[in-house]
């Protein structure tokens, strides 16, 4: 993955004075002290937060002599997404003015909960982005959702708090573990499922293998995200077509823990489900399902639902239950065609059992 010094490619999501700059280039991270004086030259102090195995494997340049950073070495991956993480966050930040940024460096858990500290000190102090993972890159630092878990669930401690700026360094995939590479393909298949016809022809093409094929596949998944985050910021309307592949996915990893199943791994799950059901409302041809699985495959992604997963404990997280009447409505992305998808808000348990005891080939 070799491109440096090539100018980075740019992307914008348009949110007013709340908008995000998006920069994709590979060998970015050496340059993160430059691009944080550039934008944020008064500072005098900066926060940072940073993966502690992403501090072991990308070893960042030394500060300027004139910016105090004050540094939170976050635990590796989902374990980071705790209140204990966010207090840690909140106390290294609580100095810092509303014109001194903090910079959070790692994953998407890494990033959701470096960007709620954000939110949170002084109501809202500036951050950067600068994922370091495939769903890092492509779903987590565009957008604005951040969040720690909650012992009743994932993600329900909140707010939408867009980054100033992402600088996503593609060289950073390099040390990623390659079973979360490939899990990461799956969020950017389900935005060229959902919006770019383009993007899903790429991915058809086989997983990406240089810096320059992962910077197009990525970018294109950005704006993607870009276009719907500024038609529905807030997640009511057409932003959930990016939970394409999630609602059975989330069940999945709820049951699971990310150990067993990654994230990307259980969206693809998910996204063979949500092609199920839409096949069971004619909204797709079996033949269209069965060209997703095939794509998914090829790129390492597994479709269906591990054996041994406990069916009463994935029903109880999908919200499903056996003693309501089959109408319960559940809302889902379903995909329609060959490409594009809706949102339908009255799926019923029966829709999803089906698709879940179904046997596939
Ligand atoms: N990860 C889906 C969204 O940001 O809306």
């Amino acid at each position: 993955m070799d491109s440096a010094g090539a100018e980075p490619r740019r992307e914008r999501v348009e949110l007013g004075a709340r908008s995000t700059d998006v920069r994709l280039g590979a060998g970015l991270l050496p340059h993160i002290w430059a691009a944080v004086r550039a934008r944020f030259p008064a500072a005098a102090r900066c926060g940072l937060a940073i993966d502690s195995h992403v501090a072991a494997h990308q070893p960042l340049p030394a500060a300027p002599a004139d910016l105090e950073v004050l540094e939170v070495r976050l635990p590796r991956g989902e374990a980071a997404k705790t209140r204990e993480s966010l207090s840690a966050l909140q106390d290294a930040w609580i100095g810092l003015r509303r014109d001194e940024p903090v910079v959070v460096i790692g994953g998407g858990a890494a990033l959701d909960v470096g960007g709620f500290a954000a939110a949170t000190v002084r109501r809202g102090i500036p951050w950067i982005a600068v994922p370091t993972s495939v769903v890092g890159m492509a779903d987590a630092a565009v957008g604005g959702k951040t969040a720690v878990n909650h012992a009743a669930g994932k993600n329900l401690l909140g707010a939408f708090h867009p980054p100033a700026l992402v600088i996503a360094d593609v060289r950073t995939l390099e040390t990623l573990d390659p079973r979360d590479r490939v899990a990461g393909l799956a969020e950017l298949y389900k935005c060229g499922r959902v919006s770019d016809a383009v993007l899903l022809t790429r991915l058809r093409e086989g997983a990406p293998t240089d810096a320059e094929a992962w910077l197009d596949v990525i970018h294109r998944a950005v704006a993607v995200k870009a276009r719907l985050v500024e038609a529905d910021e807030r997640d009511g309307g057409q932003r959930r077509l990016l939970n394409y592949g999630h609602t059975v996915g989330h069940a999945l990893e709820r049951v699971l823990g990310n150990e067993r199943l990654r994230h990307g791994e259980a969206v693809a799950i998910g996204m063979d489900a949500a092609a199920g059901i839409a096949v069971g409302r004619g909204l797709m041809s079996d033949a269209d399902r069965a060209t997703q699985r095939a794509d998914l495959r090829r790129l390492g992604l597994p479709v269906d639902v591990p054996a041994g997963v406990d069916a009463e404990a994935l029903q109880a997280a999908l919200g499903m239950d056996k003693k309501r009447a089959s109408g319960a409505a559940h809302v889902f992305a379903l995909p329609v065609g060959s490409t594009g998808a809706r949102i339908v808000e009255d799926v019923t348990d029966a829709e999803i059992a089906a698709v879940l005891t179904a046997k596939r080939d």
